[in-house]
């Protein structure tokens, strides 16, 4: 019997997911039915709260009522939520517990259900409730009649507790502006921890009161006010989001040796970096004046971050300059301190102590782990095959041996990787070895963004959309992994991000408009949808190494990953490749024609240095679509004919202007078939189906 019912009550999940799969909902809930019928929205819609103390919740129910009306043209009657003893009957009621505190393992639950005559949102804190507002948005459908959420009932919660996003403003500094509108767009997917990455070699963005000098002397001007780490915290605070401050030490530490060189390793003169990379300026680990300095600037930290957490990052110091300091060695022999790890443990147990007067708990990146490393401290796992180890090892180390933990290998989305690499990781396999106990210690995942190639301009569009995927992969179940169809819900979220002033699409016109001086773009907004900026770091490997002052606004700041058009032209290669029909070879022709088009429209503006560098990859792009075009239509190809596209495919296969021609590899297939084609002279198969 009980056999039966499980068969009965699968079937019914799995029929209910097929309907609802059509939702653009981002991330996917815990548990989803759709039903019939749905709520639409009319100007007399009206929000309930049954409790008044949230600020979060009034803000959100604000916010909410904007982007409805914003999004719906509806009229409004009522800009501003009622609590519930003022509103008979509102449209949505929204209650819920208690105000939810910014910690890990908090309850971001919610139950929200949709009739034809009232939406119910439930959940133990305000910081569920708000979760449950912003699926409510996504829900949001029309017809050519009216807007409507469709009657739904939704279970929700979050899979990890800990669900982040690392901004680096120190390799270039991020605004105020910037980082609101990320947290907006990070609430709106459901993130919670804004890890704010605030020092490294390049610059200390901190206001200290206490050691004025390091912002001073240690960031071009460029830091945060007490003031304004105070607004962020709280406007992060607003969403549901907690802040975690990281100062990297003892490595990644220029800038503030630029104001203190007394406490540096080597005796030596100390300018910001302007670089990227990983330099051998080190703090001082035996000089009392090192931790007098960190410190204060803990203790000052400790006033305006309220989370559990401070980030000492800790990452990739090889102490090149504690090798060369005699005092330094002498130190370590008396201390029974054998290699640098040893004594880089001992720093930071000193930091971890300082942390604990001030309240605070220790977390740094995984190479803090060492033997000696007390377990209190929470383990960032950050190295992967780039790094010569496995992904995650470290992570599944750090929960063995019992560290807190969290994952950012993976998630490096300056990597410019397709977002598809970055889904399908997962930071609880269920292929590990973990005890129950130990897999409770994996908190979530970290997206980092790390600021090399960002500047305020392009820095939306290397974040977003792909943000939201990773952020679905933090809090949907580990079985929510169609990456077809994470690929159309992205493309929803993506625009709808907009709404909160993310620039990540609109951004591309500005950067076309600073490449053409303000003539039409239409015909390189073509080209950016088949370009995409060079992967893994390489983007210096071009001879050009940039530093934090170059531009940041050209050609390849323009482009972005999963390029539009890339996709499109893969599916009509796929189909071609099955059926040589008329309709398959129009679509890929349709593809030759519009390259060809646009490359004469460019060809029509008035040149300038910019655009010369990019007249190249447009010609040999151009040229290569004629070639096809010229294939396609000629039963008998020479040899020579195919050796024009294989001669061209090698010329596209290199890099320019810091960007891959995101279709090179299906034009390789389709020469691949064409040179097949003409050896064998082979009968296109849609033939060989009609003889
Ligand atoms: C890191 O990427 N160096 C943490």
């Amino acid at each position: 019997m009980k056999k039966i019912l499980f068969l009965f009550f699968s079937v019914f999940t799995i029929t209910c997911f097929g309907q609802s799969k059509s939702l653009n909902l981002m991330p996917w809930p815990q548990k989803i039915t759709l039903e019939t019928g749905e709520f639409i929205v009319k100007p007399d819609f009206t929000i309930g709260v049954n409790n008044s103390n949230s600020e979060r919740i009034d803000l959100a129910t604000t916010n909410f009522l904007r982007r409805l009306s914003g999004r719906t043209g509806v009229f409004i009657d009522n800009g501003f939520a009622f609590s519930a003893s003022e509103v008979e009957n509102p449209s949505l009621e929204i209650a819920y517990q208690r105000i939810g505190k910014l910690a890990v393992n908090e309850d971001e639950s919610y139950v929200l259900k949709v009739s034809n005559s009232k939406i119910s949102i439930e959940a133990t804190t305000d910081i569920g409730a708000i979760h449950a507002l912003e699926t409510l948005l996504q829900l949001l459908n029309n017809n050519d009649s009216s807007y409507y959420f469709p009657a739904v009932s939704i279970q929700d919660f979050p899979r990890f507790t800990w669900r982040g996003l690392m901004i680096d403003v120190a390799r270039h500094f991020q605004p105020v502006e910037v980082l609101k509108r990320n947290l907006d767009a990070m609430s709106a997917v459901k993130m919670n921890v804004f890890h704010w990455h605030l020092t490294d070699d390049q610059g200390f963005r901190i206001e200290s009161k206490t050691h004025p000098k390091l912002h001073q002397l240690g960031s071009d001007g460029l830091y945060y006010t007490q003031n304004q780490i105070k607004e962020v915290v709280k406007y992060a605070s607003d969403r549901g989001i907690r802040v975690v401050p990281e100062v990297d030490v003892p490595g990644h530490a220029t800038a503030i040796l630029t104001a203190y060189p007394e406490i540096a390793s080597k005796d030596t003169v100390y300018t910001i970096e302007r670089f990227s990379g990983i330099f051998d300026p080190t703090l001082n680990p035996i000089n009392p004046k090192t931790y007098e300095i960190l410190g204060d600037l803990f203790g000052e930290m400790a006033t305006l971050f309220p989370d559990q957490y401070v980030h000492i990052g800790g990452d990739e110091n090889e102490g090149k300059h504690w090798d060369e300091n005699e005092e330094i060695q002498a130190f370590m022999k008396q201390h029974g301190l054998e290699t640098n790890h040893d004594l880089q443990t001992y720093f930071n147990i000193k930091l971890e102590e300082i942390l604990a007067k001030n309240g605070k708990s220790l977390m740094g990146w995984e190479e803090i782990m060492t033997d000696k490393m007390p377990t209190s401290a929470l383990i960032h796992s950050w190295k992967g095959v780039n790094e010569g180890v496995e992904l995650g090892s470290s992570l599944i180390a750090a929960a063995k041996k019992g560290y807190y933990t969290i994952l950012s290998n993976g998630f490096y989305i300056d990597l410019m990787q397709p977002v598809s690499e970055h889904y399908l990781v997962d930071p609880l396999p269920n292929t590990n070895n973990l005890t129950a106990e130990e897999k409770a210690r994996i908190l979530g995942g970290e997206a980092t963004m790390w600021s090399e190639l960002v500047t305020p301009l392009n820095i939306d569009s290397r974040l977003w959309p792909r943000t939201a995927a990773i952020a679905e992969r933090f809090w949907s179940d580990a079985s929510v992994n169609d990456v077809e169809n994470m690929y159309k819900r992205l493309a929803y979220v993506n625009f709808r991000l907009e709404e909160l002033g993310i620039t990540q699409i609109r951004n591309r016109d500005v950067i076309l408009r600073n490449i053409t001086n303000n003539q039409p773009t239409e015909s390189l907004e073509v080209l950016t949808k088949v370009c995409e900026p060079v992967k893994i770091y390489s983007r210096n490997a071009g001879g050009t190494e940039y530093k934090t002052f170059s531009p940041f606004t050209l050609f390849a700041d323009a482009c972005t990953v999963d390029a539009a058009d890339s996709f499109t032209f893969k599916k009509a290669v796929n189909n071609f490749l099955t059926e040589q029909n008329a309709s398959n070879t129009e679509a890929i022709t349709h593809f030759f024609d519009t390259w060809i088009v646009n490359y004469e429209a460019f060809k029509n503006l008035k040149k300038n240095p910019i655009l010369n560098t990019i007249d190249p990859l447009y010609r040999n792009l151009a040229s290569i679509s004629t070639a096809f075009k010229n294939a396609f239509q000629n039963e008998n190809l020479s040899k020579e004919q195919l050796q024009k596209i294989g001669g061209l495919l090698q010329v596209l296969k290199e890099p320019v202007v810091d960007v891959d021609l995101a279709v090179y590899h299906d034009l390789q297939k389709l020469h691949a078939f064409l040179v097949d084609k003409n050896s064998r002279k082979i009968t296109p198969k849609s033939k060989k189906i009609k003889q």
